[in-house]
C-alpha cells in the first residue's frame, strides 16, 4: 500500500510527541540534483534505549500497551528500501532521536510528498506546548545551491501575537503561508 510522505511525516513526529519531545524539528529535503529526496525529524525526547533500537525496525517492536504492533517505523523502513535508500534511527537515552529516511528521489515507487501543510498543521495546532521546527530544502536539477525555507511555531507565535493556531481564520492563513512558501521554492 502506498502512502503519501506526509503522512509517514505525521507519524515519526508523533513518536517523537510520544517520546516527550519539547522541541521537535522535521526536515524535507528534496534534491534533484543529487536525486535524493530526505526526511528527517529529529527530538529531544527521552530517546530509545539501545536494546530497543537494535530490534525498531521489527513489527513487534512497540512499548504501546494496547496493541502489540508498531507500524510507524517498520512502514517508512519499508517504504525507504523499496524506494532504493534506508532509513536511520540514532538515539541517546535522555537527550533525543533523529530518525532519517532517504529515497531516490525518481524512484518510480517513490509516493508522493503529500499535503505537508496540512501535516504541520495537524501538529502544531494539537501540541501547542511543542516547539516545532520545519524546514523545507529544494535543489533544482542544474542548480548549485539548496534553496532553503524554514518556520518554527515560535516565529509564528510572534507574527501572531498570541492568536492561538486553533482559531480557524489563522489556521488558513498559515497553511496557505506554508503551501506558498513551499511553491514559491520550487520556481
Ligand atoms: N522518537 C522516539 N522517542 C522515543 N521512543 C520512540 C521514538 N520513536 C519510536 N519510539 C519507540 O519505538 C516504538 C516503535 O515505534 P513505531 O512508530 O514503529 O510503532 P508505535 O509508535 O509503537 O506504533 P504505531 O506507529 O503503529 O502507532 C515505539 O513504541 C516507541 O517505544
Ligand atoms: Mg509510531
Amino acid at each position: 500500500m502506498m502512502k503519501e510522505l506526509a503522512l509517514h511525516v505525521l507519524d515519526i513526529s508523533e513518536n517523537s510527541v510520544r517520546g516527550d519531545g519539547k522541541h521537535i524539528e522535521i526536515l524535507l529535503r528534496e534534491d534533484l540534483r543529487d536525486d535524493t529526496l530526505v526526511i528527517r525529524i529529529t527530538d529531544d525526547g527521552r530517546g530509545i534505549a539501545p536494546d530497543m533500537l537494535k530490534t525498531i525496525k521489527d513489527p513487534f517492536t512497540t512499548t504501546r500497551t494496547l496493541r502489540k504492533v508498531g507500524l510507524g517505523i517498520p512502514f517508512l523502513n519499508d517504504t525507504c528500501l523499496m524506494c532504493g535508500g534506508k532509513l536511520e534511527i540514532s538515539s541517546t537515552v535522555g537527550v533525543g532521536t533523529t530518525v532519517t529516511a532517504s529515497m531516490q528521489y525518481s524512484h518510480i515507487d517513490r509516493p508522493p510528498v503529500g499535503d505537508m501543510p496540512s501535516t504541520l498543521m495537524t501538529l502544531f495546532s494539537s501540541y501547542p506546548d511543542i516547539v516545532f521546527r520545519f524546514q523545507y530544502e529544494y535543489r533544482a536539477a542544474q542548480e548549485e545551491e539548496m534553496r532553503v525555507f524554514s518556520i518554527s511555531t515560535e516565529e509564528l507565535a510572534q507574527i501572531l501575537e498570541g492568536v492561538p493556531l486553533t482559531n480557524p481564520s489563522v489556521y488558513m492563513w498559515v497553511k496557505e503561508y506554508l503551501q506558498e512558501n513551499m511553491e514559491d521554492l520550487k520556481k
